[in-house]
């Protein structure tokens, strides 16, 4: 299958189980994920509830009639299913091209077991080409920038439309344009404690598997 986002879209559902409470990720490839369980659901009649990562995904869930519930209305999520924007070795990743990060870490956070599925582009040795979506409240962010400006963290405010683009959760996304991230854990522990950071795009230690597409079929890599 050449489009690889749809073939990792279509491998992840076969996951899925009845009974389950589902998170849906977002973007390009989550996409596909959720429309073949809107297929599962209307012609082999999965039962299943799903959380949604972002506003767009709930749109995509509710048209294709999927029963959805907040987080906050189920106790935990069984499996969730989530795009990534680069995955290294250790399956590590980085989150929130689509600028979903916070609310697809929350769900991931809730989540018994997350899967990623990613097409071959995705996959990289080191981290941090891909440049590291920052989630920050709207208040001081312009301070906040210019301290990442300082740390040598070449940032930019997320734009969109020729503005700044504001979050599912209202507030701004800066980029970090680190080109190699050499110790992901320490960065994610001091934007952890970053006042002004809501959260950040580094997913460490979160899944267990990654479905990564190529020309000639899915390959799953697990932990
Ligand atoms: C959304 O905020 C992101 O975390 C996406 O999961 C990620 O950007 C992957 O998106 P694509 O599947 O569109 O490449």
């Amino acid at each position: 299958m050449s489009n690889l986002k749809q073939q990792v879209g279509i491998k992840a559902a076969e996951f899925v189980k009845d009974g389950m409470i589902l998170g849906l990720g977002t973007g390009s490839t989550a996409a596909y994920f959720v429309d073949e369980i809107g297929r599962r659901i209307q012609e082999e009649g999965l039962q299943i509830t799903a959380v949604t990562t972002s506003s767009v995904t709930y749109a995509q869930a509710q048209e294709l009639g999927i029963p959805l519930k907040g987080i906050d209305e189920v106790e935990a999520v069984d499996l969730t299913i989530d795009g990534a924007d680069e995955v290294d070795g250790s399956l590590n990743g980085i989150k929130g091209g689509g600028g979903a990060l916070l609310m697809e870490k929350i769900v991931a956070t809730n989540s018994k077991d997350c899967i990623w599925i990613v097409d071959e582009s995705k996959v990289v040795e080191t981290l941090g080409a891909f440049k590291l979506p920052v989630e920050v409240v709207q208040y001081g962010a312009e301070n906040l920038f210019r301290y990442f400006e300082n740390k040598g963290y070449h940032p930019s405010f997320r734009q969109k439309n020729n503005q700044r683009y504001v979050t599912d959760m209202k507030n701004f996304i800066i980029d970090l344009d680190l080109k190699k991230i050499e110790d992901a854990q320490s960065l994610a522990a001091e934007l952890d404690t970053t006042v002004g950071v809501v959260e950040h795009g580094l997913f460490l230690n979160m899944i267990s598997k990654v479905i990564v597409g190529h020309e000639d079929g899915p390959e799953i890599i697990e932990k």
